[in-house]
């Protein structure tokens, strides 16, 4: 499919700020519409001499949405706004773009990304779960910062887990500040999928550079407190150097112009994603040593293990509400990751209250 889209090289992109620049624009590129109701949308033809040119306004799924009209001959409707109707037949998600017997009219800017939902109550959940996720993993960073500073220690928390959770925040700070503000980046997205949707949202960026300074700040209170014969292991050691040797060389080809910044950002977000994937190991490896998991926060795991929980259900409501099964189970990457981390979580529950229970309960927080 993206390499469909693909063969639209040139972006319009910029039409969305100066719209004069492409011949034909279109009212807005984004709506949700609900089940069997209508919207209206118009096109813009600007003043130009492309006589006997038919222009066709393509459904990429029929099955979801109708127009009421898709063929105009560009010149009776030059200079005037000309107004077409979409009806949502079936739920799911479907492109509209424009395609043309001569291609004279730059119709790049002729597309609209159509999510059409069943419900309306199930939208609003969607997102207020959305909101409730993003705000429990936000401050799931908090009890063990309170817990360092209230046992003025940080014996039993790993430095492993911290240095990797650095690393993968700062990492994926990286991927979302670039693919939001970076012009170049922008472009070269759109550029690859003309039509795609920019996969990071005001969202991302909030969370990802709270963590990562979250994560910075737990790394002052290591360096401040108590912390015994702690340090970050060998093996850690060894596995960053890896992650650091393969940024260096993506920074040194992309530099080089062998691939484009974009990728370097998606190689970044690859490292972020096995980080997420080995994180944990070394904090469950050590609370098992030492048959005790005073020190490491279990609030930090209840808001994780929330967060997680309510990222999955909120997968399964749009995929109900949207008809749209195969796109969130279809890529087990999102679905998968926080699989992953909710066993993880259960597993530091059981560890918490019943592995390692009465050492909790003898040694308590000093
Ligand atoms: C439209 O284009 C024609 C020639 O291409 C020109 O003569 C005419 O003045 C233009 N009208 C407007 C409103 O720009
Ligand atoms: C488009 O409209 C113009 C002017 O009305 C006309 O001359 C031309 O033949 C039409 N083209 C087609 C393909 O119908
Ligand atoms: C399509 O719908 C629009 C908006 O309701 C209306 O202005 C237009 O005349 C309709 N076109 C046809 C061919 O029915
Ligand atoms: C555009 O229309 C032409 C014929 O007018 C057709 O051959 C081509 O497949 C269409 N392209 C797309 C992407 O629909
Ligand atoms: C117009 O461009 C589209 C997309 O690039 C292409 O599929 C189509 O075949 C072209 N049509 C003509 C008549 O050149």
């Amino acid at each position: 499919m993206k390499v469909v889209l693909g063969i639209y090289l040139i972006i319009c992109l910029k039409g969305l700020f100066t719209p004069t620049l492409c011949d034909a624009s279109i009212s807005t590129h984004d709506i949700q519409l609900k089940l069997h109701n209508t919207y209206v949308f118009t096109l813009d033809f600007k003043n130009q001499s492309t006589a006997d040119e038919i222009v066709t306004l393509e459904v990429q799924h029929k099955d979801i949405l109708k127009l009421n009209r898709s063929e105009f001959n560009v010149s009776d409707y030059v200079n005037t706004v000309l107004p077409v109707q979409v009806t949502a037949v079936g739920a799911g998600h479907s492109d509209i773009y424009a395609n043309s017997t001569t291609n004279k009219t730059d119709l790049r800017d002729i597309y609209l990304r159509v999510t059409v939902f069943k419900n309306d109550g199930l939208n609003t959940f969607s997102s207020v779960i959305g909101w409730i996720y993003f705000v429990a993993w936000s401050i799931s960073f908090y009890p063990q910062i309170y817990i360092n500073w209230k046992r003025k220690s940080v014996v039993g928390l790993n430095f492993d887990f911290i240095a990797l959770n650095i690393v993968g925040f700062c990492l994926y700070s990286l991927f979302n500040l670039g693919l939001f503000y970076i012009p170049e980046i922008k472009d070269e997205y759109s550029h690859r999928y003309p039509r795609g949707l920019n996969p990071v949202k005001t969202n991302d960026i909030v969370f990802s550079v709270h963590a990562a300074c979250a994560t910075l700040l737990t790394i002052i209170q290591c360096s401040l407190y108590e912390r015994n014969e702690q340090r970050v292991s060998t093996t850690a050691r060894t596995i960053l150097g890896i992650f650091g040797v393969f940024i260096l060389i993506s920074i040194i080809i992309s530099a080089a112009g062998v691939i484009h910044w974009l990728d370097f950002l998606y190689y970044c977000s690859y490292v972020k994603l096995t980080i997420t994937l080995i994180k944990y190991v070394p904090q469950a490896y050590m609370n098992y040593k030492r048959k005790s998991t005073i020190g490491w926060s279990i609030g930090n795991i209840f808001l994780d293990f929330t967060g997680g929980m309510l990222s999955m259900l909120q997968m399964i409501v749009d995929s109900y509400n949207y008809d749209d099964w195969v796109s969130i189970f279809g890529d087990p990457t999102k679905f998968g990751l926080g699989l992953f981390s909710v066993a993880f979580d259960i597993f530091f529950i059981i560890q918490h209250y019943v592995l390692y229970r009465h050492s909790n309960y003898e040694t308590d927080y000093k």
